[in-house]
């Protein structure tokens, strides 16, 4: 299916910020990241296991008159890490991003192990190893836990 017929389901929008490319399935968990309730008066367009060329489906979620801020963008990676962040401005795409992965995360997400020295009163800050991007897989630097998707979540 082309773009123009995916435009069926989902129109541009004026100003704001397109998610595009979200690992089909994520849409809630970006929206969630994002702090959305819903109650907010914002227009909020989310579509959820559109077909996409480079992945087969994609989820989308445009949102009018926002931008995100870099520890959303970070989050979002987690989560998604193929997503590509669209600044719209009078219908144009101004700006476009594409997530990255770094290969070692610092302060985005705690260890979930309760012993980890990253979760005492020491100062010192989660760090984790992506030994994967999808599925998630992440290892604590000190104390060698493995945290997948599920555990990152419970967290946003
Ligand atoms: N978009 C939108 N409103 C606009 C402009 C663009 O909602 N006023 C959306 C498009 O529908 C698309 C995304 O923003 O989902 C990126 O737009 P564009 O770069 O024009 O599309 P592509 O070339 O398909 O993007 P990519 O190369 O990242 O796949
Ligand atoms: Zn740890």
């Amino acid at each position: 299916m082309s773009e123009s017929e995916t435009m069926l389901y989902v129109s541009k929008i004026k100003d704001g910020t397109v998610i595009d490319h979200i690992t089909g399935g994520h849409a809630l968990d970006v929206i969630k990241i994002l702090g959305i309730t819903g109650k907010e008066k914002r227009i909020i367009t989310i579509a959820i296991n559109v077909p996409s060329k480079r992945f087969k489906v994609k989820d989308i979620v445009k949102i009018e008159g926002r931008e995100l801020k870099p520890e959303e963008v970070h989050k979002i990676a987690l989560l998604a890490p193929h997503a590509t962040i669209n600044i719209i401005r009078n219908y144009n795409v101004v700006e476009k991003q594409r997530v990255k992965l770094p290969n070692v995360i610092e302060g985005i997400v705690k260890c979930a192990n309760p012993a980890c020295i990253s979760n005492s009163n020491e100062p010192v800050q989660s760090k984790f190893y992506v030994k994967n991007e999808e599925p998630l897989i992440l290892k604590c630097h000190y104390c060698g836990y493995i945290m997948e998707k599920s555990d990152v979540l419970k967290q946003f």
